[in-house]
This record gives C-alpha cells, structure tokens and sequence, in this order.
C-alpha cells in the first residue's frame, strides 16, 4: 500500500481506544468528515482501508470479492498481537473465517438452532436462568455486588453451555481463557497456552458426545456430518470454540454495558421502567450506542473493487468499524445521545451481509429478558462507584466492562 495515511491522523493508531466510556472516539467523526473510506495505520501493526460511513460499510460487508478468511495475508488484525495470525493458520477456519460457498453449506446446517421460532422455545427457560442468578444477587449479603460476575457472565454463559452441551460447571475455565484472548495487553504467551487449552478441551468434549450423544447442537452436529460422511474432529472443534466464545463474551458485555448505560441516563430508564414494552427497542439503541464488537467485520480484497471513490486493490485489507458506522450522523440522527424510542434496528453492531450474526436472535432475547427483569425485580439499582472509575475493556477486543460494582 502506497497512499498515505490520513490527512492529520497519521500518528493514530485503529481502532481507537474510546477515551469516553459511551461516546465512539473523536478521530473516526474527523475520518468520516474527510472521506467514506481511508486508509489508517492499524495497532496491531501495518495499514489498512477504513470505512467510516454506513452506507459504504453495508456495501462492504454485502460484496461476496471481500474475503473473510483471517488467514490471508494482509487481513486486517487490529487486535492482534504477531502470534494472532499464527493461531489462524493453525486450525481449520470456523464458520467466520469461511467464503462463498463453504460459507453458505456451514451455515445453512446451523441455521434452524438460532430462528426466532426456536429462540421463542427457549425464553421460558432463560427467564428462569436469569431469575436465578437474580435471586442469588439479591441474597448475597454484603454489598457492592460485581454484576459482571453475579449476573451478565452466568446469564449468557448457562444459556450457551446448555444449547451446546457445554457442563456449566466448567465456566471458570472458559470464561478465564476467553478473558486473556480477547484482552490485547494480555501477555502473548498467556494468551496462546489459553488458546491451546481451549481446543485441548473442546476436543475431548467433542470426543466424548460422539461416544455418547446428547440432545445439545455439538452433538446434532457432528451426528449429521457423520451421515454425509463430513465430519472431521478440528474442523469441528474451530466451530465448537467460535459458538462458544461468541455466545457468552458478546452478549455478557451487552449486558453490562446496557446496565451502565441506563444508569447513566436516568431519563432513558424512566421511559423503559413506565412502558417495559419498549424494552425490544431500547435493546436495539444499546447495541448500535455501543457497537461493541467492532472490527470482526474486517475483510480482505480478493480483486480489484472500487466503492466510496477509492480502489481496494486485489489483497489489500479493510476494515468496516461497526462503531463508526453506527455513529454515522447521517444515518442516526444526534448519534451521540442514547435514544430507546429511536428505531435503530438498522444498526450494524451484528454486521451485515452473509455473515451478520448468527447468534443475534438468541443475544436479543437474552438481552430484552435480563433488562426487563433487572429493572422490575431491583429498581433501586445504582452503581456503586462514579462512572468513571467503571474499569471499561478499552484494551480489549470486544467493548465491556472487566467489573461492574452495583448496589441497591
Ligand atoms: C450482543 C451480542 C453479540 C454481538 C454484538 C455480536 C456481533 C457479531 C458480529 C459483528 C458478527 C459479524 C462478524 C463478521 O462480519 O465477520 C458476528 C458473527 C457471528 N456471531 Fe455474533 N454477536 C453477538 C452474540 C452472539 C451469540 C450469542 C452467538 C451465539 C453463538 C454468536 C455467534 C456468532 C457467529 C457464529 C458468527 C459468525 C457468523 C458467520 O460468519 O456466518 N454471536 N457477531
């Protein structure tokens, strides 16, 4: 890549780091002001496109010549550290890694576990998983209580660990290991053991439903792949550790950061706690206020394509910024203000395209079943300390919070 980088932002280094826990940072309004899509210096090292305008990134995310496949050279990485690349390369690619028509066949076979139909089936039961640890909450004796802890982890990690067939028992572990992969200051080689210890885990998991199946979607899955004659062990286990990071990690942070959010626009609460039937909205306007996986939509350019008045070349890479996206003025009106009546299900906090997100039926009726329930059963909640002491994740790949003090 030959141009330079940004007029006045050649020091900044992409993604951001958000200085304001709920506002998308000053540099990508100065990016979209200058041009649709430009090319950024990234921290995990090298350059990349940006797209900083709704409409451009939806093109993106929607044109089948941008490939997917993070073991490509050049594909943007901006979390990572050198050895991210390398653990790419080193298993099969799981279903986000995956183009074309690859791509289509594995998510069709998914596909029925995550309808609105079969998710409908399941609210009984996540209502009780989320009554649960609301009952713990409000017996634990003591306060402030870690809400990251007591409910926004449990809630996402019970209701994934029994759609998969994952032992809850095991959350510790997982969640642990998911913590240091997604942390980018987290030590490299930490990171890796936690990367290999995932897999290792995975796999005798896996082992072990083939032995004796059970009524879980692992082992739906592997019994199907071994009719078609499908079925091998790593490329199962790559999928087994994407739904199970993705459902538990994305939506834990929702979670805390809705929480925080309406705490800190009391105003936005009122309106929920008056009329709960807006909770389906507000949930909407949570997740494109805080986008908070932001650069999974990343891509590389397998030819030449022209969008936004500038030429992707063949191998070069791009990055959509989903929280750049959806702060784009001229699509979200006042983007800056947390608005529940908005209407923002055009957001692309899911992404867009053949690989928006499979798991989005299942983190919004979790979603709208914890913050319906939180603000009914504890009205009183507050936070425990000023916001600004909240450790947000500003060094980790997906936006949250590592803690979550509350009281009542
Ligand atoms: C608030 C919660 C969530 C957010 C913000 C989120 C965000 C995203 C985004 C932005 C993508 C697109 C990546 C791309 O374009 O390459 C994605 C894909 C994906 N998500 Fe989620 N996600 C959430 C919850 C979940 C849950 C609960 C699951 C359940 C297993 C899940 C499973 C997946 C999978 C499997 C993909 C890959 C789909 C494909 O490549 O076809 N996600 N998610």
């Amino acid at each position: 890549m030959t141009e330079a980088v940004s007029d006045g932002l050649a020091e900044a280094e992409f993604p951001v780091a958000r200085g304001c826990p709920f506002a998308a940072p000053a540099e990508y309004g100065q990016l979209r002001e200058q041009a649709p899509i430009s090319k950024v210096r990234l921290g995990g090292g090298g350059e990349a496109w940006w797209v900083s305008r709704h409409p451009e990134g939806r093109a993106v995310l929607a044109d089948h010549r941008f490939s997917s496949d993070r073991r490509k050279e050049n594909f943007p990485l901006p979390n990572g550290d050198a050895t991210v690349r390398e653990r790419f390369r080193a298993q099969p690619p799981s279903l986000i890694g995956m183009d074309g028509a690859e791509h289509t066949a594995a998510r069709r076979a998914l596909i029925s576990e995550f309808t609105v139909k079969r998710l409908a089936t399941l609210r009984p039961r996540i209502q009780e998983i989320v009554d649960h640890f609301i009952d713990e909450m409000l017996a634990t004796e003591g306060h402030p209580v870690d809400l990251v802890r007591a409910l926004s982890l449990p809630v996402p990690s019970m209701v994934i660990c029994e759609m998969l067939g994952v032992p809850y028992a095991d959350h510790d572990f997982f969640q642990e290991r998911t913590a240091a992969l997604v942390r980018r200051t987290a030590d490299p080689a930490i990171r890796q053991r936690g990367f290999e210890e995932l897999r290792a885990y995975l796999g005798e998991l896996i082992d072990h439903k083939i032995a004796e199946p059970g009524d879980d979607l692992f082992s739906r899955q592997i019994a199907r792949q071994q009719a078609e004659g499908t079925y091998e062990h790593a490329n199962m286990v790559s999928l087994a550790f994407l739904l199970l990071l993705a459902g538990h990690e994305t939506t834990a942070n929702m979670i805390s950061l809705g929480v925080v959010g309406l705490l800190n626009h009391p105003d936005q609460l009122a309106t929920l706690k008056a009329d709960p039937d807006k909770t389906p909205l507000a949930v909407e306007e949570m997740l494109r206020y805080f986008t908070i996986v932001e650069t999974a939509t990343s891509r590389v350019a397998t030819e030449d394509v022209e969008i936004g008045g500038v030429t992707i070349k063949a191998g070069e890479g791009i990055v959509v910024s989903g929280l750049a996206a959806d702060w784009d003025p001229g699509v979200f009106e006042n983007p800056d203000q947390l608005d529940i009546e908005r209407g923002a299900r055009n957001h692309v906090a899911f992404g867009f395209g053949p690989h928006q997100c499979l798991g989005q039926n299942l983190a919004r009726v979790e979603l709208q079943i914890v913050f319906d329930t939180l603000f009914r059963r504890i009205p009183t909640l507050r936070l425990a300390v000023p916001v600004d002491d909240v450790p947000f994740k500003t060094d980790a790949g997906i936006y949250g919070a590592w803690e979550l003090p509350v009281t009542w």
